[in-house]
């Protein structure tokens, strides 16, 4: 799988939605942001629109079962005959996370994918966490380290379970270490993404 890294200059009409091998991953940084969520959002219907062609107003949401977002058919059949691969548009794909000043977003044709940002500063009891959500050698590693080797041990781990965790959907509402889920991450895989300093952000997708 080819993995594209983007940024807001990247950002023009007539985006050319991601082939099969291919993940698009944007990362926006925008400081003096009161509503980060807010701005999220309106990157996300901006991409949306410029690789479907459809207005971003049109664009409607559904989500799963556990929270994630999907885009709703209903919202563009109307617009199929400006979209040049009728196809490929049912089967966009994406994620979205935002921490800090960053928003990061995923995309992919036809394979399910997950993406998570975080801020490497962000506040947290790294062992007791690494103790609920990590395998046991994986909680063991974090414990034996400090400093920012910790830190950064810690939210690689953190950011690679959890787009993982978004990308099959259920977000933390399973354990990563039940034996079922441990089984379906087999067919994933999870890579890391340069991120702004201070980040760490990781995608992960099914393999093909
Ligand atoms: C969705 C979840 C997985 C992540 O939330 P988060 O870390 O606070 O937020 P992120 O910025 O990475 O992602 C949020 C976005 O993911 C999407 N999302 C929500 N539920 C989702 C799900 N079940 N699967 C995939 N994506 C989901 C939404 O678009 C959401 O953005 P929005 O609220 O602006 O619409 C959630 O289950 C959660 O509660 N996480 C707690 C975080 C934690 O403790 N992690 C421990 C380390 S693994």
């Amino acid at each position: 799988m080819i993995i594209k890294l983007l940024d807001s200059s990247d950002l023009k009409p007539g985006l050319t939605v991601p082939g099969r091998q291919e993940l698009h991953v944007w990362i926006f940084q925008a400081e003096e942001i009161d509503n980060l969520h807010k701005y999220a959002h309106i990157c996300l219907r901006q991409l949306l629109s410029q690789y479907t062609g459809i207005p971003k107003e049109t664009l409607e949401f559904g989500t799963g079962e556990h929270g994630k977002p999907y885009l709703i058919s209903n919202s563009f059949t109307s617009h199929l005959d400006t979209f040049s691969s009728v196809s490929d548009i049912h089967e966009i794909q994406f994620n979205l996370s935002h921490a800090g000043s960053c928003a990061a977003f995923i995309f992919s044709t036809g394979t399910p994918v997950g993406i998570d940002i975080e801020q490497l500063n962000r506040r947290v009891n790294m062992d007791a966490v690494s103790s609920k959500i990590f395998l046991t050698e994986e909680a063991r590693h974090v414990k034996s380290l400090t400093g920012d080797d910790k830190r950064l041990s810690f939210f690689r781990l953190w950011t690679r379970t959890e787009s993982f965790l978004k990308g099959i959907g259920t977000g933390l509402s399973v354990s990563f270490t039940d034996i079922k889920i441990q089984e379906e991450y087999s067919s994933w895989t999870s890579q890391f993404i340069c991120a702004p300093d201070g980040y760490v952000c990781c995608v992960s997708y099914r393999n093909l």
